[in-house]
């Protein structure tokens, strides 16, 4: 049987997107899920690209379907399962094999497991434009020994998203530097959705529009600078009804948002460079703040919640502050980078 140029272990959302996208390209990869059966349905329904595709039921059989020297692509959930797949890999590799965690890791977690890895070769690695984005073409952003990068580099060049033809995959620097511009874009993108959200609860509550007119703004607004597939599904999401009470599919959502934690981490580390990152920060304090709804609701028994009317705001405003924001908190962010 003909050996797989890579390894990807963790068959959920990213990891069966990714693998097909890398097979996709080509590249044989072998697959290992925890959950067999996951493992072999992955592969029933992997189509025409069954070929380039090698399950195994066990570690063991996982590992010795990649040639040497092999390189792995863990895309499990970030924290202890990381570690345990890395526990259970390193016995079984060779002194230069390199293992590859592609999930959403805390930089410091990758700093430290690149230190704890000491001469074995281990990178950590963002991967950036969900489920989509994994399947046909995502962001990566690499950490790690430059020499170890180079080694998978092509691989991720292909499957990566090209901007004017050049790959939307790079290394980024040593050891976390993959996961901290990961977690800092991530950053980005919570002050950029909140102040779409902001946009919309202005133009809901401020200008009396109809979830039908908010939808068409925001189709409209696509269409120009700020065209970009958040503001495309916002149209779409503004324009949903729930089938069950026929209501605005926004109106019977909580109105209470959790969070992964990279915005957090990305906000955490901005005060530890002492870099200011107020949109992004605004952004991770809206969604705190959107949790706390018994609060929420002692301050409307108070103050009532009959919205605010805007007068003198228009569209062509809310779609300029909106193109103003989004500049800045892409600067925030870059200069935070910059700084770390
Ligand atoms: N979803 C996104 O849009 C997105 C975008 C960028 C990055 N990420 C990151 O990518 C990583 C994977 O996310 P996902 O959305 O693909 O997650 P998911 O759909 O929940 O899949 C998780 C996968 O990890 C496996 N797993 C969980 N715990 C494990 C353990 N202790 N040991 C071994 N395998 C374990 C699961 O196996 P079983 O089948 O056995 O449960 C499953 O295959 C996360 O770090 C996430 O933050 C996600």
């Amino acid at each position: 049987m003909k050996s797989a140029e890579i390894g990807l272990m963790g068959l959920g959302t990213m990891g069966a997107a990714l693998a097909l996208n890398i097979a996709d390209h080509g590249f044989d990869v072998a697959v290992w899920n925890r959950t067999t059966q996951k493992t072999r349905d992955f592969h029933n329904d992997a189509g025409g690209l069954q070929d380039k595709v090698h399950p195994s039921e066990s570690v063991e059989d996982f590992v010795a379907a990649i040639a040497k020297p092999r390189a792995i692509i863990l895309m499990v959930p970030a924290g202890d399962p990381v570690d345990e797949q890395i526990a259970a890999l390193r016995p079984l590799l060779d002194a230069d094999d390199l293992i590859i965690d592609a999930g959403n890791a805390n930089f410091h977690d990758t700093n430290r497991r690149a230190r704890d890895a000491a001469d074995l070769p281990y990178l950590g690695m963002g991967v950036s434009g969900g489920e989509e984005g994994a399947r046909f073409g995502p962001s990566i952003m690499g950490g790690g020994k430059r020499a170890h990068w180079d080694r998978v580099a092509h691989i991720l060049e292909a499957i990566s998203a090209k901007y004017d033809g050049a790959p939307c995959a790079t290394w980024m620097g040593e050891e976390g530097a993959g996961h901290f511009v990961k977690a800092v874009h991530n950053g980005i993108e919570y002050a950029d959705m909140q102040m779409i959200a902001e946009a919309y609860g202005v133009m809901r509550d401020g200008l009396s529009m109809s979830p039908a007119q908010i939808s068409l703004a925001f189709a409209d607004w696509d269409k120009g600078a700020l065209d970009s597939y958040l503001t495309e599904i916002s149209g779409k999401v503004a324009a949903a009804v729930d089938p069950k009470t026929g209501k605005p599919m926004l109106d019977v959502i909580v109105d209470a948002a959790g969070q992964k934690g990279t915005g957090r981490w990305t906000v955490i580390e901005a005060q530890h460079l002492a870099a200011p990152i107020p949109a992004i920060d605004a952004a991770v304090v809206a969604r705190n703040l959107s949790s706390q709804r018994d609060v929420r609701a002692l301050g409307e028994a108070l103050f009532g919640a009959a919205p605010q009317p805007m007068d003198g705001i228009t569209l062509a405003d809310l779609e300029g502050a909106l193109i103003a924001g989004k500049i800045i908190c892409y600067a925030q962010g870059f200069e935070m980078i910059n700084k770390a």
